[in-house]
């Protein structure tokens, strides 16, 4: 057994089998590149879903922490800290809104917005006790918790955790007449992604986003954009609703917010709708924790400079330049994407969307399939574009194979 394959092993043996992940083993990473514990590199092409978005091991990132860590790490919201005020001004500045709620993860941070979107439609709606509905999208991707399984439309990530929790209606992702159709006088929020992630990097139709945003608006519905992976600059903007000149009433962050160093995510919303909670009806021991903010901090302070958004899209143009040119070639059915973020279908003939992958590994470039027949490339936004290159050569070379 090789060193990989016993530590591998050792991992099955001993861990929940909750995700499949390929085989590689890695023990150190700088940059866009990755080190095995056999001392291979590869290059990542997938950032941690988007969370690595300023690449593994940043400098600055690392000195925040680390200067963190000597100081204080957790007072619990028990006590103020003197990170948080500077955190949720400049993350609120950033979001041009008024309020955040920290939290941790992503998964958390979606069920804030939904249980803020909930209490705004009883306090400020009027929608009558109990009855407050959330429209959704089809092929959503929000988490992993009971309630948001709840609405999710993918088999695998529902069966057998029921029962669900009621109160969402979902609609045809990118159809605008499905989703009018779906408004009632209860509904209390539409929360969607801008460009559907998970579901494989899936852009809505032009035009669609700002009409969602017109008829929330004339329905006095809040828009919720879940930007936990298409924003903090994956796309070339700090947020993907900026694409089509859409500001939502409440934006869902995590991921790269954290900069790969701890999870931190929030919801960002306005006085009126966040203003509306007390103390004693929310809330999270590590949300908004000193280290959290400290590292939060210096990443806001990177997109603030805009540098990321421009490598995303400049280099996000080359990307999908040079993948439009693989259609047509026999092995690539599709592509799809905005700035440093594509989704890849590959043609049943050529193979799965995880044999490409481990093909792509055994050649030293690590990327993630979805959906069986696709594979995502998300790289650090600090990537350069030889690295890139050097990418996309191995990948023409495992479609030509
Ligand atoms: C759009 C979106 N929302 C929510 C989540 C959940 O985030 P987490 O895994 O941190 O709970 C993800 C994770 O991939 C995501 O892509």
């Amino acid at each position: 057994m090789t060193t990989t394959e016993s530590s591998i092993a050792a991992a099955e043996a001993h861990s929940a089998h909750n995700y499949h992940p390929l085989p590689v083993v890695v023990a150190s990473a700088e940059g866009a590149w990755m080190t095995d514990i056999e001392g291979r590199r590869y290059l990542d092409l997938l950032a941690g879903y988007s969370a690595l978005n300023f690449g593994h091991g940043n400098r600055r990132l690392i000195d925040a922490a680390k200067a963190q860590l000597d100081r204080v790490t957790l007072t619990s919201r028990a006590f103020h800290h003197d990170r948080f005020a500077d955190f949720c001004t400049q993350l609120a500045e950033l979001c041009g809104m008024e309020k955040v709620l920290p939290m941790n993860t992503g998964a958390e941070a979606v069920e804030t917005a939904v249980k803020t979107a909930r209490k705004w439609g009883y306090q400020v709606k009027g929608v009558p006790a109990n009855q407050a509905k959330i429209v959704v999208a089809r092929n959503n991707f929000h988490g992993r918790t009971t309630t948001i399984v709840s609405f999710s439309t993918d088999a695998e990530a529902r069966a057998d955790f029921g029962p669900y929790t009621p109160g969402f209606e979902i609609v045809p992702y990118g159809d605008l007449t499905a989703l009018e159709e779906a408004l009632t006088d209860n509904t209390v929020a539409v929360l969607l992604e801008p460009i559907q992630g998970e579901a494989g990097v899936l852009v809505p139709p032009a035009g669609y986003l700002p009409a969602v945003r017109e008829l929330t608006r004339q329905r006095n519905v809040l828009f919720i954009a879940d930007e936990i992976q298409s924003g903090l600059g994956r796309t070339g903007k700090t947020f993907a609703c900026e694409h089509e000149g859409v500001v939502p009433d409440m934006y869902v962050l995590g991921k790269a917010l954290g900069g790969g160093v701890v999870p931190v995510s929030a919801v960002v919303s306005s006085d009126e709708v966040l203003g509306l909670f007390r103390p004693g009806e929310h809330g999270s021991t590590f949300g908004g924790n000193p280290l959290a903010c400290a590292v939060a901090l210096e990443v806001i302070a990177m997109l603030k400079t805009g540098e990321y958004q421009q490598r995303a899209t400049e280099l996000g143009e080359h990307l999908h330049a040079e993948l439009g040119l693989l259609i047509g070639g026999g092995a690539v059915e599709a592509v799809r994407g905005r700035g440093l973020w594509a989704g890849v279908d590959i043609a049943p003939s050529h193979g799965t969307g995880r044999q490409i992958s481990e093909q792509l590994m055994a050649q030293g470039v690590l990327v993630k399939d979805t959906h069986g027949s696709t594979i995502r490339l998300a790289p650090p936004l600090v990537i350069s574009k030889e690295d890139l290159d050097w990418g996309l050569d191995r990948l023409r070379a495992v479609l030509a194979g």
